[in-house]
């Protein structure tokens, strides 16, 4: 198993996720538990990103609310109905949302000050029900794009079919 995290801040985006995306399956091969998948997944992209803030907020009420789960950054805040904020809308929408300037985004919840521009992504789980949203926050403007989008909504795929793990019972 790599023992480091990756720093891939000076790469074109699409190396960087590729490469990212190796250590997240190499680290988490064989794992099928959704919050271990969460946390490893905030540190990989926190860490080789180096953006403010990466981690999940659960559904704990389908079509309600949602609730902070595994994270790096700042302290985040605790519980978000859905509907409200960037999270909230996309929790709401299922869809992934890219604000280019948070300051711009009707009822932006601003959990740090220093967060200019945000993505969010909706995770499913093998059913296709709504289980959480990935938040990232950057403290540059216009940080994000499709490709995030495209990546990070692959990265999350990940919790509703793990990597190495198999779909059928072990024999014996
Ligand atoms: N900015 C988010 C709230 C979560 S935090 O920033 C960690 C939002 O508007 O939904």
């Amino acid at each position: 198993m790599a023992e480091t995290t990756l720093d891939v801040r000076l790469l074109p985006k699409d190396t960087a996720y590729a490469m990212v995306e190796q250590h997240l399956h190499a680290t988490v091969a064989g794992i099928d538990d959704p919050i271990a998948l969460m946390a490893t997944m905030s540190c990989l992209i926190h860490q080789g990103f180096g953006h403010l803030w990466v981690g999940f907020y659960r559904v704990v009420e389908p079509g309600r609310l949602l609730r902070v789960g595994p994270y790096q950054g700042a302290l985040g805040c605790l519980e978000i109905s859905f509907g409200r904020g960037v999270c909230g809308t996309a929790a709401a929408e299922c869809r992934t949302v890219i604000v280019q300037n948070v300051e711009r985004f009707p009822g932006h919840i601003a959990c740090d000050e220093r967060s200019r521009s945000e993505i969010v992504v909706p995770v499913l789980d093998s059913g296709g029900t709504l289980v959480a949203v990935l938040d990232v926050d950057s403290e540059r403007l216009g940080a994000f794009d499709e490709t995030d989008a495209r990546w990070l909504e692959r990265y999350v795929a990940l919790i509703a079919a793990p990597a190495g793990v198999s779909s059928t019972e072990p024999l014996g």
